[in-house]
């Protein structure tokens, strides 16, 4: 079964493809109310409520080089399979909210995946682009900012290549001590 992190990364390439410079990843895994909800925002160029309602048809994309666009409408279905849905809410020149819900316990629901390999290699290939992501399970809470990283690289003088690995055993850490034993995280 294909890892959730891997939807999420092409979701939130749709927000870096649409110009956005904020993006924030908040994951909200809740076992008392058996949902596990995915929210994706961007501040970039948005989309009309008629092309909203196109994306979500699977025969539908802008995309030059290939004419079917999978993403989001993928999503969905998978979503819809596990008892939830995938909802969008955007306006043209503000931005883009992608909210993706899943029942906790279906037995279709793809297990999380690795969050800190798709989060890490999403802020090291557009560094431009400030990231925000949020955890949260029953058991804590966990937050990581891009910027906050930069930081932390331009105190030691180091290479993004240095921080890659610590940066995804850091964020593997974090997630580890969050983690709720009924689901499928990393
Ligand atoms: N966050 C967003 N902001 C603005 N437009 C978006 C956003 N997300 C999706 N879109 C629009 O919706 C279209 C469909 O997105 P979707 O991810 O389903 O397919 P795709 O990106 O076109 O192709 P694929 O993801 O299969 O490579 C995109 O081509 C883009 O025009
Ligand atoms: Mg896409």
């Amino acid at each position: 079964m294909r890892e959730l992190a891997l939807n999420i990364l092409d979701i939130v390439m749709n927000s870096v493809e649409a110009g956005a410079s904020r993006i924030i990843v908040a994951i909200d895994e809740r076992a008392s109310a058996n949902r596990l909800c995915v929210r994706i925002r961007d501040n970039g160029r948005g989309m009309n409520e008629e092309m909203v309602q196109r994306v979500l048809d699977p025969f539908v994309t802008t995309r030059t080089t290939r004419s079917v666009g999978m993403g989001l409408s993928m999503l969905r279905q998978i979503a819809r399979q596990c008892g939830g849905d995938l909802t969008i809410r955007s306006q043209p020149g503000r931005g883009t909210l992608v909210t993706t819900m899943f029942q906790l316990d279906s037995l279709n629901r793809p297990p999380i995946g690795d969050m800190a390999e798709s989060i890490v290699n999403l802020i090291l290939g557009s560094l431009d682009v400030h990231f925000f992501y949020a955890h949260k399970t029953d058991a804590g809470s966990f937050t990581f900012d891009s910027f906050w990283l930069f930081g932390r690289m331009a105190e030691r003088n180091c290479q993004i290549v240095e921080m890659t690995s610590p940066a995804k055993k850091y964020i593997k850490e974090k997630l580890k001590s969050i983690a709720s034993k009924a689901i499928g995280s990393a």
